[in-house]
């Protein structure tokens, strides 16, 4: 019997791979970096993204820029206002003392009239990343032509349109690394297959029996329904290219990715969010979930042992389809970009 293969394992273990994915096929997407309820209105904060600083510019009347941290000068990174070092109401250069404003733009240098050129301010702006509200999060891209985001997110605002449109007001978040390539601990979160044996006494028991999970699938998202009591479901997403929304009625809004740090390594970072928690018990749900995802990392970083060498898998589960689902996307963009298998 044809049946849909998982991936072969050479593809966790390839650098070229792992560029493409890294230059190429995540760039493809949008990727959520912070909730909108995490900054306020005139307030410049600092994100990491795959390593790389980010500024977050929120203006008086709440639109949101998202800035690289480099300046244009020389390349140096920058300080934000009120912050050591930096006294002033604006992002200050360390290096020559050039100072933008929370727009980005360049408002003051040192020497202006000693530089070969005549130096027009405005001709020097940090470099801008695309970014969007969408729901509660701020979501950016690296891409000239993105999906749209609409596509990308679409079982979330179809199946949790008032969760999604909800403004979150606590959050706490967590980060770990693990030893593995990111598409391994991609595929374990998309893994329903495994959640009754190995998280028997933590995860399974908040999803309830097996036979009653449900499926739904779009182009680029697919979702695990599993009903909790007999008028609310739990909601697991699974976007692309490594990030899950889980809905959680009751508690908020779980965010789980797995951006690579390298190719036999990548990070877990969560966020949670909610509107109706205290932070005890926001905490108390965080812990609960820490301790599935510890599980997790003893699993994947074993799989990453085994990855390590070529060797063929074993056909995949009606539980684990969620896994092929992502992986066919996958497959598409890497054919589309030429490489074959
Ligand atoms: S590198 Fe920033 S002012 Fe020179
Ligand atoms: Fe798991």
């Amino acid at each position: 019997m044809s049946y849909k293969s998982f991936l072969p394992t050479w593809l966790y273990n390839d650098k070229q791979i792992f560029n493409f994915e890294l230059d190429k096929y995540s760039k493809n997407f949008w990727h959520p970096l912070i909730f909108v309820g995490e900054i306020k209105a005139g307030e410049i904060i600092e994100k990491k993204f795959l390593k790389q600083s980010l500024f977050i510019s929120c203006s008086k009347n709440n639109s949101i820029t998202v800035f690289k941290n480099r300046c244009p000068h020389r390349g140096s990174e920058l300080c934000l206002p009120k912050t050591k070092g930096n006294p002033s109401k604006s992002i200050f250069c360390p290096y020559h003392g050039w100072t933008f404003d929370s727009f980005g733009e360049l408002k003051n240098l040192p020497l202006k009239d000693d530089f070969q050129v005549n130096m027009v301010l405005s001709d020097y702006f940090l470099e801008k990343v695309n970014s969007l509200v969408n729901g509660p999060l701020i979501w950016i891209n690296f891409s000239d032509q993105p999906i749209s985001i609409d596509d990308q997110i679409e079982l979330v605002e179809l199946k949790c349109k008032n969760e999604w449109n909800i403004n979150y007001g606590i959050f706490s978040e967590f980060s770990n690394t693990l030893n593995c390539n990111w598409k391994i601990a991609h595929d374990n979160t998309l893994d329903d297959y495994h959640v009754a044996v190995a998280h028997k006494n933590t995860l399974h028991k908040e999803q309830g029996p097996i036979k009653n999970y449900k499926y739904l699938f779009s182009k680029f998202c697919n979702v695990l329904v599993t009903p909790i009591n007999s008028r609310e479901n739990l909601y697991t997403f699974g976007l692309l290219p490594w990030t899950h929304i889980i809905v959680w009625p009751g508690k908020g809004i779980l965010l789980i990715s797995y951006p690579p740090q390298r190719i036999d390594q990548c990070s877990l970072e969560i966020k949670l969010a909610s509107s109706s928690l205290c932070e005890k018990d926001l905490e108390a749900w965080k812990n609960d979930i820490l301790n599935f995802l510890d599980e997790d990392k003893v699993i994947v970083e074993s799989v990453q042992k085994s990855y390590r060498e070529k060797f063929k898998l074993g056909p995949p589960n009606r539980l684990e389809q969620r896994i092929i689902h992502w992986q066919e996307v996958y497959k598409e963009f890497l054919h589309s970009s030429g490489i074959y298998f």
